[in-house]
């Protein structure tokens, strides 16, 4: 690796929204170490090869790991500071939804309440959610989503910052809304809407992390990459419903900036911060890709609604089960 070179951590790297992600990092940033970071080793390596296709000469290394389970992170670990002395940019990008259905009957109440845009822009009340266990005991969402990553950052914290800058960059969502959020169930083990939930334990847990860590160079920020057309979204629909209903969203873009619909789109947000002054970016708020009914991209910084003093409160117990696992793993 040159002096010069920048890494670049990807979770969930090998398709949809984070595979873009890693073909634009590829593009922008010349001299860049890129690492895909995925559960799945066969498809880290066919992600690898389509982007070889395009960057012949890219330095791009696989790791292993399975962010719902915290086992599978500490390996992970291990193995990113074989390879890497430091880490610039540290996307948090893996996630999961588990969907049953549309909830028909709260989208009819919503019609009659005149709430349906609110509906359709967070998704928070459409779908009837599912969730289960992971072998370590954590709800598997919660654990996918957030807790993985916590560990990640916490476990990375010594090879990130010090004389320049490093990036810790959330794949949040616009799903991420107060209601679905209970402060006294972390996991949402009894919630309705677990994925809302870890969006909103993502948000908190990013803004407290800057209080803990700006100051050892270290940068956390959220982002939303609206709704795009992924594996995740075809959890809930069919694609070919996706395909058919693609018109109206191009249309509906004239109401709801958050239809992404593409990966480019989506990944502008992730794209951008990684070219920002990361002391420059606000830590209050989540970085929206929005899309206009022209098919113009750009980012907006809308507000987390949630205070610092809530925030340190959610990071005070993700700490806390990181303990407990870093204690039951010692050995
Ligand atoms: N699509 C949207 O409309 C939308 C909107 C807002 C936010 N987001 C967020 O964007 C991020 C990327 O989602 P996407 O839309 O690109 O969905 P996707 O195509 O399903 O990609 C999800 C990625 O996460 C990986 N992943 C899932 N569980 C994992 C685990 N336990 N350990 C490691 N990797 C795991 C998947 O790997 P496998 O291939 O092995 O499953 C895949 O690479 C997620 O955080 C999602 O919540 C998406």
């Amino acid at each position: 690796m040159g002096d010069g070179t920048k890494v670049a951590v990807v979770t969930g790297a090998n398709g949809g929204i984070g595979l873009t992600l890693a073909e634009r990092l590829l593009t922008i940033h010349k001299d860049l170490h890129l690492c895909l970071a995925c559960r799945n080793r066969q498809r880290a390596q066919t992600a690898r090869d389509v982007l070889l296709l395009s960057h012949p000469k890219a330095q791009i290394s696989i790791i292993t790991l399975d962010t719902s389970n915290v086992q599978s992170v500490l390996s992970a670990v291990k193995d990113i500071k074989k390879q890497f002395p430091r880490i610039d940019y540290l996307y948090l990008n893996a996630g999961k939804m588990s969907v049953k259905s549309l909830d028909f009957s709260n989208l009819l109440k919503s019609i009659l309440k005149m709430n349906t845009l609110f509906l359709f822009n967070t998704g928070h009340g459409l779908l009837v959610h599912t969730d289960e266990h992971t072998s370590e005991g954590l709800m598997s969402t919660f654990a996918t989503n957030a807790f993985g990553h916590f560990v990640l950052v916490k476990e990375l914290e010594d090879i990130l910052g010090g004389n320049q800058p490093s990036q810790v960059i959330w794949t949040s969502s616009v799903a991420g809304v107060r209601s679905a959020f209970d402060p006294r169930d972390l996991q949402a083990k009894n919630g309705k809407d677990p994925y809302g939930s870890t969006k909103c334990v993502i948000d908190t847990t990013s803004m407290a992390l800057n209080e803990k860590v700006n100051s050892k160079n270290i940068y956390s920020h959220t982002t939303c990459p609206g709704l795009v057309l992924t594996n995740m979204t075809d959890g809930i629909l069919a694609s070919w419903i996706w395909w058919l209903i693609l018109p109206f969203m191009y249309i509906f873009r004239l109401v709801l900036d958050h239809l992404s619909i593409d990966t480019y789109k989506g990944s502008e947000s992730l794209v951008w911060l990684s070219q920002q002054n990361p002391e420059s970016l606000k830590t209050g708020v989540r970085y929206h890709s929005t899309t206009d009914i022209w098919g113009n991209t750009t980012v907006q910084p809308v507000q987390i609604n949630f205070s610092l003093e809530e925030s340190l409160k959610v990071y005070e117990e993700m700490n806390s089960l990181y303990k407990g696992f870093k204690e039951k793993y010692k050995s």
